[in-house]
């Protein structure tokens, strides 16, 4: 790496700095960029929260949840000594002024110690209503005056319908430039999801045959097989589709349907995506009765172990009707896709936890081979698999090996595992490393979001004016519900899945 792509002097102040996200993703992150040389020579981060600790608390807090959940394993003692004379702790209320005037204190006192102006990342990890007010204190307080200077990074969920994601929208325009917020969505960072970019736009023989005239349907499917644990009241307040649908799976969408772009200036990316937005087809009553479908978990095994239904959760309603799965047909009414389905679902609990996308292409316009040959037949098959596995297959028809002419679908393969020795980072190091950077190409603008509630708006709105009868659903350790067969069976397909034994604990 060279020197000068480090980033520059940073100060992050992670509000929710106690928080869960803190302890899993964002510590093990930041220590991983460190080690990997990333982290600018003049950082410092300020954990903050309600909690009274002192630094040195704080400290060994993070210190624990580094062993556990960073990818690179236990930390050692000279490297721990080195990062963490960098992290810090203030006891905060985040409706409190003079928390903000701390900040304040300790941004110029680090200034003033590296003889630079630093810049200053505002992490919200916190529940979203926190959002306002910490975004309005910041202001109040002067602490993002200067544009090139300070950064606000916002975790999902980014409103909970298009009127509140448009409310605060405003409310933060009001106070920051577009380009000093980065709204986060995880899965962009994910290796495998930014290498579709890489696979369509820097290989020319795929382009010729990315659309309606080769494709005959894409499949994108995340699948889960944890429950909501203990998220029982976030969850009860969103459901597969914003926890999901509205964010990852469309995201996820976007980067297989968008055209080229001309660079990959952040604008210009995000202007491809909002494109295939706004070409998607909107949704009528009608459309979704027949077009989206949703289950809810029950009870089950899962590798041996008993599993409560999504009802019988910690602090879920016994009588809920959120959806912990969803199923959605989806067109792109522009010249590249026009007829061509996007099915798309999610859930939890699921029988195999794997997120992977496939593209069938068109059949042969007219088969030579004797029926005898063909009895396993099937169409060619583009498989992106984005976890566990991480890889890409290309499924070809070939003969097999003997004297009769006897055809089966093999894999060209292209595996990470395989090709690659060092390890993917993390989706949080690589967006971590973008917002030090300055980069928003991996993160979602504000138009993006609306457009992205404005499309899934009528499914939310019938969803939750016509109760579910007949919830719980499907069983845990299943495929989902038996309707979200019936989607795509109505059309002559069924849902793909690969062969992987994809556990997460
Ligand atoms: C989060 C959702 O955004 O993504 C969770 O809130 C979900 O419900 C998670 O489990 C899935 O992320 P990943 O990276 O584990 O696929």
């Amino acid at each position: 790496m060279s020197a000068k792509l480090k980033p520059e002097p940073t100060i992050f102040i992670i509000f929710g700095g106690t928080g869960d996200l803190n302890a899993r993703k964002l510590a093990p992150a930041l220590y991983n960029l460190y080690l990997d040389g990333w982290m600018p020579k003049q950082f410092s981060i300020i954990g903050t929260g309600r909690t009274k600790l002192t630094d040195e608390q704080f400290r060994n807090n993070l210190l624990n949840d580094i062993n556990q959940f960073s990818r690179s394993g236990k930390t050692t003692k000279a490297k721990w000594e080195d990062f963490s004379k960098n992290i810090f702790y203030q006891i905060s209320d985040a409706k409190d002024h003079e928390t903000y005037k701390e900040f304040g204190q300790r941004i110029e006192a680090h200034n003033k110690e590296w003889g630079v102006k630093a810049n200053v990342m505002y992490y919200l990890a916190v529940a979203p209503e926190f959002f306002p007010i910490i975004a309005s204190n910041i202001s109040k307080a002067k602490l993002a005056e200067d544009p090139d200077k300070t950064r606000i990074v916002i975790e999902k969920p980014f409103g909970h319908d298009l009127e509140s994601a448009k409310e605060l929208n405003k409310l933060l325009a009001g106070i920051f430039d577009e380009k000093q917020i980065y709204r986060i969505d995880h899965y962009l960072g994910k290796e495998t999801v930014q290498n579709i970019m890489a696979f369509r736009f820097a290989n020319s023989i795929l382009e010729p045959i990315w659309n309606r005239n080769y494709i005959e349907h894409v499949q994108i499917s995340v699948t889960e097989q944890l429950g909501v644990q203990d998220r029982g009241p976030y969850y009860e307040g969103s459901g597969a589709l914003r926890d999901m649908i509205q964010n990852h799976l469309l995201q996820l969408l976007c980067f297989i349907a968008m055209e080229t772009p001309i660079s990959f200036s952040a604008d210009e990316v995000r202007d491809r995506k909002v494109d295939v937005l706004k070409a998607m087809r909107k949704f009528t009553p009608d459309d979704v009765r027949t077009s989206a479908v949703r289950g809810q978990y029950g009870p089950g095994w899962i590798e041996g172990e008993e599993v409560p239904g999504y009802r019988q959760e910690n602090k879920v309603d016994p009588n809920s009707n959120t959806e912990t799965f969803a199923a959605i047909k989806f067109f792109v009414d522009n010249w590249r896709w026009h007829g061509v389905p996007f099915y798309v679902r999610t859930g939890k609990r699921m029988h195999q936890t794997a997120s992977t996308i496939t593209i069938q292409f068109r059949d042969v316009p007219h088969l030579v081979f004797p029926k005898e040959a063909t009895e396993s037949w099937q169409q060619n098959r583009l498989i992106i698999s984005i976890q566990p596995e991480m890889s890409i297959r290309l499924q070809v028809q070939a003969k097999r090996p003997g004297i009769d002419m006897v055809l089966n679908t093999v894999d060209m393969v292209f595996d990470y595992k395989g090709t690659y020795t060092s390890d993917a980072p993390e989706a949080y190091e690589t967006l971590l490393l973008d917002t030090m950077m300055g980069d928003q190409t991996l993160f979602m603008r504000g138009d993006q979001v609306e457009e992205a509630w404005d499309l899934i708006m009528p499914i939310l709105n019938m969803w939750e004016a016509k109760k579910s009868l007949n919830f719980p659903n499907y069983s845990a350790d299943s495929w989902g519900p038996e309707i979200a067969e019936a989607l795509i069976a109505r059309d002559g397909y069924h849902w793909f899945t690969l062969p992987v034994n994809g556990k997460k604990k």
